[in-house]
């Protein structure tokens, strides 16, 4: 089996790398070249590859075939704040969580389109779900991703080739660590991993949005009249 794993240095990636390469060969995306080496020595089958997402001709100069499974789990947010955010921050966020993925993706999907197999993964976020006025590029970069794992997933599926969108609630990392407000449902890391492999790994799952108690609160938020749920929101900005 091989896997291509984006983000896979710490975090959520690094949890999912460590779980794949007992089952095969998994090309770990990130930045930080000590750490993905330090993971290559827990084990061999972790093969570093060290590239700035936010570098899209970097991205485009990746080459990889015979891939079966991608997870495209690599993502920053900004601190939280009501603020009109920079272009050249918004632009770098865009790059990561969304931009980069279709730069990789074409380096990958024509091969899994001539062997009519592959399987791709997003890790999208129940911040995709309701649009938070005080995470304006990150709400939008998921919602996006929504959007494309829905397209991708019709487009391909005559390939063969299956696309699952995961939208995790809040789950302990480094990018969650730096949160100051109130993470309702705030999970462990090792339980939100465990319920990602076990989405990846079923047959038919198409997308798998959790805490469910969570992703219902903000499915019910979302059938309010906008006008109500505006009020609400703007409460936050
Ligand atoms: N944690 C949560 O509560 C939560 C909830 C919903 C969705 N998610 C999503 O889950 C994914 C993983 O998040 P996480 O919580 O595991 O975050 P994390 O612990 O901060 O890890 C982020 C990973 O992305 C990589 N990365 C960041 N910028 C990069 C860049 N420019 N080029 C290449 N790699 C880059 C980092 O590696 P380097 O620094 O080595 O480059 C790291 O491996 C993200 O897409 C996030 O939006 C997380």
């Amino acid at each position: 089996m091989n896997v291509i794993i984006t983000g896979a240095s710490r975090g959520i990636g690094g949890e999912l790398a460590k779980h794949y390469a007992k089952k095969g060969k998994v090309y770990a995306v990130a930045r930080d070249e000590k750490r993905l080496k330090e993971l290559q020595k827990e084990n061999k089958n972790i093969i570093p590859i060290v590239c700035n997402l936010s570098n899209i001709d970097e991205v485009r100069k990746l080459k990889f075939s015979d891939i079966d499974l991608v997870i495209c789990n690599a993502g920053i947010s900004l601190p939280h704040a009501p603020d009109f955010t920079p272009y050249v921050e918004f632009e770098k966020l865009f790059k990561i969580n969304f931009l980069s993925i279709h730069a990789l993706l074409e380096r990958i999907v024509p091969d899994m389109q001539k062997r009519k197999k592959g399987k791709i993964v997003f890790i999208s976020s129940l911040a995709g779900v309701v649009a938070s006025p005080t995470s304006l590029p990150y709400s939008a970069s998921k919602r996006a991703l929504n959007s494309y794992a829905q397209s991708l997933r019709n487009m391909l599926a005559k390939y063969n080739i299956k696309v699952i969108n995961i939208l995790p609630g809040f789950i302990k990392t480094d990018l969650t660590a730096k949160n100051d407000f109130y993470m309702p449902f705030l999970m462990e890391l090792d339980e939100g991993v465990k319920r990602i492999i076990t989405a990846i790994e079923k047959e038919k799952k198409k997308e798998y949005a959790f805490p469910k108690r969570f992703y219902y609160i903000l499915k019910i938020f979302n059938m309010l009249p906008i006008s109500i749920q505006d009020k609400i929101l703007q409460k936050f900005a």
